[in-house]
């Protein structure tokens, strides 16, 4: 049956597929294991705040009907909190889920998607399964942003450029000067610049622009935030955008009608009016990723220390590592992965979390540069 070989579109054919972290259950099937340790997708390793949980629960008894395709409440709660109009607010599924139908709803066959490069890999592979082509452009060997090399990546086929900020997974954010000075260029040629900012909420740089006074200063911005992190609803699978009115209307006639389920929009809800509970998870968070930071230096290893939920370790044997590391109950996420090969990335978990992994991970060393 060859022909069914020959289906898939040939722009995709060379595509790999994305590599998502581990789950659990699949370590615990593979290797025998009781115990697992997944830090591996930047998730809120948290207990959820009780109001999430029994709004979920609660939803559940509905779930004979389809949801509510407008998001009504929803939006208009993030509408608030952020000062918007609902008419600038987008839900969806997950950040991927509103990347997908947002570049499906405004390129054309061939149009250019840039960003930076190594980023969140599914940029990529949304732009590609949209018909739209990548422009990668690599960061700069300190990892800063390559603000003049991406200006000069745009060209008359340029329909958008992502930025993640702060960026996965070399943890960095844009300095402020560039991102106004990039963003007013990208407004000048009519590229639409998109910021991912799944990792927002841990940032603790005053210097840092958040996208929201982005969007009040240069408006013509999309502004994607997740409550897959700080607010721990990943397996959910809800995210927003605050956008212009013409992208909502655009992103409108494309999208997946029913893609955000009661139990998602229920639990968004409710955690969105958790604040006290965000600003605790981001001060543990900052706190770990200090004490991470610190073990992991001591240890005499390379890492790099980021603004987001996660660190970056760089080491030559990057890949034996995370075999051995999985063989310890411990899933960290191969950078090789996520574009950088000779790296590991590892989420900031719970304390004792950490703990175990730093302990883990003197041993697996010795082990792997014993070798
Ligand atoms: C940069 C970035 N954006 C978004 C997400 C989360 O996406 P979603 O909202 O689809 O869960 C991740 C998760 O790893 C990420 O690293």
């Amino acid at each position: 049956m060859p022909w069914l070989k020959e289906l898939t579109r040939k722009a995709l054919r060379d595509l790999e597929p994305y590599k998502p972290g581990k789950p659990i259950e699949e370590l615990k099937r593979e290797l025998g294991l009781k115990e697992v340790i997944k830090l591996c997708s930047n998730e809120n390793p948290w207990p959820l705040p009780d109001s999430v949980a029994k709004a979920a629960n609660s939803a559940i008894k509905e779930i004979n009907r389809y949801p509510d395709p407008e998001a009504y409440r929803l939006r208009r709660a993030i509408a608030k909190k952020w000062g918007v109009s609902p008419a600038e607010v987008i839900v969806g599924g997950g950040t991927e889920g509103i990347l997908y139908t947002l570049f499906q709803a405004i390129l054309e066959d061939g149009e250019e998607v840039v960003f930076p490069f190594p980023t969140y890999p599914l940029y990529g592979v949304a732009a590609l399964a949209a018909g739209g082509r990548c422009v990668k452009v690599p960061f700069e060997d300190s990892f800063a942003f390559p603000i003049e090399a991406l200006k000069a990546a745009c060209t008359g086929k340029t329909k958008a450029m992502v930025l993640c900020n702060p960026n996965n997974p070399t943890g960095n954010f844009i300095p402020r000067h560039d991102l106004l000075n990039l963003a007013a260029y990208l407004e000048s040629q009519r590229v639409l610049l998109i910021v991912d900012e799944a990792y927002a909420d841990f940032v603790d740089d005053p210097s840092y622009l958040a996208g929201l006074e982005l969007f009040r200063e240069i408006g013509k911005v999309v502004i994607v935030r997740t409550f897959s992190k700080a607010y721990g609803l990943a397996a959910l699978r809800v995210a927003f955008a605050i956008a212009p009115t013409p992208v909502v209307d655009s992103y409108a006639k494309v999208r997946s009608v029913f893609e955000v389920n009661t139990i998602a929009q229920r639990a968004a809800l409710a955690a969105l009016t958790e604040d006290k509970y965000i600003e605790e998870v981001r001060e543990k968070v900052i706190e770990e990723r200090g004490k991470l930071f610190g073990a992991l230096s001591n240890i005499g290893l390379h890492v790099i220390n980021t603004t987001a939920n996660f660190l970056l370790i760089l080491h030559p044997a990057s890949n034996d590592i995370y075999d051995e590391l999985l063989k310890e109950g411990i899933i960290v996420r191969p950078g090789k992965d996520l574009g950088l090969p000779g790296s590991l990335r590892v989420s900031v978990g719970l304390p004792e979390e950490n703990e175990q992994f730093v302990v883990a991970l003197e041993k697996v060393l010795k082990r792997v540069e014993g070798q």
